[in-house]
């Protein structure tokens, strides 16, 4: 998709479809809808005016309606989205409906749009202090650029959709300067970018993508990005020791990865490194597929678990954001990847396995495989010298149980990182909730003949048993551990986005990187 921000006036710009938004400013709550158009320009108001006074388009979020040649524009056709109320208008509303409005183009065959940046003449001032417009900009081609794509991929009869042209038509005022406006665009460019190529990754089916396929994206993502990248396999694992991911690797035809991304930032002229900088570590559950190993999953939806390589996936998108946003701090990155198989090699229920921490863990449970693969990558982490860790992976159904697919799990041990993690949210407009990660729940995961167990014994409080079990890895290094196992495949279409993987996380994790920017 070549996507343009230009300058430029609405009215007399020629395309098949321009698209304007609006939101709804009646204030009461129980008041009928007021949709008031976010454009200045007189001949788009002009051309809705008619249709804005029907009451027929209520400017409800998502909601769309379209007019064929519109009076007095040079558009075809004139499309108008609605932001929902403005008094709760926020980033994400305008992520969704800049998505909205490339989604309305799809089924028409509509390749070449043109949309019109929203105009805050509507919104009031303490709005825009919430919403400044270097936020808004990014949002918008955010929302836009991840409503392209759609995952019909290995269709034969496949029709291209996807965006030819996308040009957003901003008009500079005081409040948003051009500079601004242009930040936001080229930032969104490359988040939305990293986030489609994450979703690009977890939709490929688990015979495509094997551990040592995954490698080769990396690796190829990051020789066109300039990040360092390192991939090894079996050997090396025996080398660093790594039982607990050995252990769920070793049932596979597919020999495992361990991907290792390092962003080294560059040092300013004159100046020599700091002294302690941090240095963050992004580790990644990569497992292609999972089975469940010996503990086989039920054969309902297991064809689902090709996406429990999602964690990994955000984590190289992350890092593709971060070579081209080139955030001051060192960011090293660590993915375990593995196929979880049953096989007469494969690990069994009672087994003992020795971490590379040197912990020893009882195997109760061959299904969850992902902490195990974690444990050692997070220890390995921490000696690549880490000082900072954050996790990603679909880890628990029982958090999907607690949350449902709406907010993804959040566990810290640190509340300085769980704030930082929590204000990225804001930028991020992903929603993630925070589930406790205490002592009191540690006994659950005591093993009589181990060190620990890899479950809880129980299914309460999975998605926290299975947090605990991470934490006896990262000691008391600052840590982030995310569970998005609902949150990371789509299980229908949206108004604003496909059916399929949604590259959740990717955002938040960037931020959070950049909040630690010297
Ligand atoms: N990959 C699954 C978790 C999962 C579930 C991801 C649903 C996406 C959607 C994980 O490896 C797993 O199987 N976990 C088990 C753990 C249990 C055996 C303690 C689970 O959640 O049932
Ligand atoms: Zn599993
Ligand atoms: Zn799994």
């Amino acid at each position: 998709m070549d996507a343009k921000l230009l300058f430029q006036d609405a009215a007399g710009f020629a395309t098949p479809m321009l698209a304007v938004f609006a939101v709804d400013i009646a204030t009461a709550n129980d008041a009928e809808p007021l949709p008031a158009l976010l454009s200045t320009s007189d001949a788009v108001t002009d051309a809705a005016e008619k249709v804005m006074a029907s009451g027929e388009f209520k400017a409800g979020l998502g909601e769309t309606l379209l007019l064929h040649a519109p009076n007095g524009l040079k558009a075809e056709r004139l499309l108008l989205v609605g932001m929902g109320k403005a008094k709760s208008l926020s980033v994400d509303e305008v992520r969704k409906a800049g998505g909205a409005a490339v989604r309305a183009a799809k089924p028409r065959g509509l390749r070449q749009i043109a949309i019109v940046f929203p105009e805050d003449h509507a919104l009031s001032d303490e709005h825009l202090d919430e919403l400044p417009c270097m936020l808004m900009s990014r949002a918008l081609i955010e929302g836009a650029s991840l409503a392209d794509p759609d995952y019909d991929t290995y269709k034969s009869d496949r029709k291209d959709t996807a965006l030819q042209t996308l040009s957003i038509l901003a008009k500079e005022t005081e409040k948003s300067t051009r500079a601004e406006i242009q930040q936001g665009f080229d930032e969104g460019l490359i988040v939305a970018a990293a986030q489609n190529f994450t979703r690009s990754l977890v939709n490929e089916p688990g015979n495509v993508l094997t551990p040592t396929v995954l490698g080769q994206r990396a690796a190829a993502m990051c020789a066109e990005m300039g990040l360092k990248c390192e991939v090894f396999s079996t050997e090396k694992l025996h080398e660093l020791k790594m039982g607990a991911f050995w252990a769920v690797a070793q049932g596979s035809a597919e020999p495992p990865a361990l991907i290792v991304m390092t962003y080294e930032p560059k040092l300013e002229k004159g100046k020599s490194p700091v002294k302690d900088a941090p240095v963050m570590g992004l580790v990644g559950k990569g497992i292609t597929f999972d089975t469940g190993g010996i503990s086989i999953k039920p054969a309902d939806g297991m064809e689902k678990m090709k996406y429990d390589m999602a964690g990994a996936a955000a984590m190289i998108g992350a890092m593709r954001a971060i070579a081209q946003l080139k955030p001051k701090v060192k960011v090293i990155s660590v993915i375990c990847s593995a196929e979880n198989m049953p096989d007469g090699k494969s690990f069994k229920p009672g087994d003992v396995v020795t971490a590379m921490s040197g912990k020893t863990i009882e195997i109760v449970n061959t299904d969850a495989e992902g902490r195990l693969v974690l444990a050692d990558g997070l220890h390995y982490a921490k000696t690549l010298g880490c000082t900072h860790l954050i996790d990603a992976a679909t880890l628990t159904g029982a958090c999907v149980v607690a949350l449902g697919m709406l907010n993804a799990g959040l566990f810290s041990n640190n509340e300085e990182a769980c704030e930082r993690f929590q204000n990225s949210l804001k930028t991020s407009g992903e929603k993630f909730w925070r589930l406790p990660c205490t002592d009191d729940y540690r006994e659950q995961i005591n093993s009589q003949i181990a060190d620990i167990r890899n479950t809880g014994g129980t299914r309460w409080g999975g998605a926290i048993t299975a947090a605990l079990f991470l934490k006896e890895f990262v000691g008391d290094t600052p840590w982030v551990h995310l569970d998005i196992a609902g949150c990371a495949w789509n299980e229908e279409v949206k108004p604003a986005i496909a059916k399929g993987p949604t590259g959740i996380a990717v955002r938040s994790i960037l931020e959070w990187v950049r909040s630690y920017s010297a």
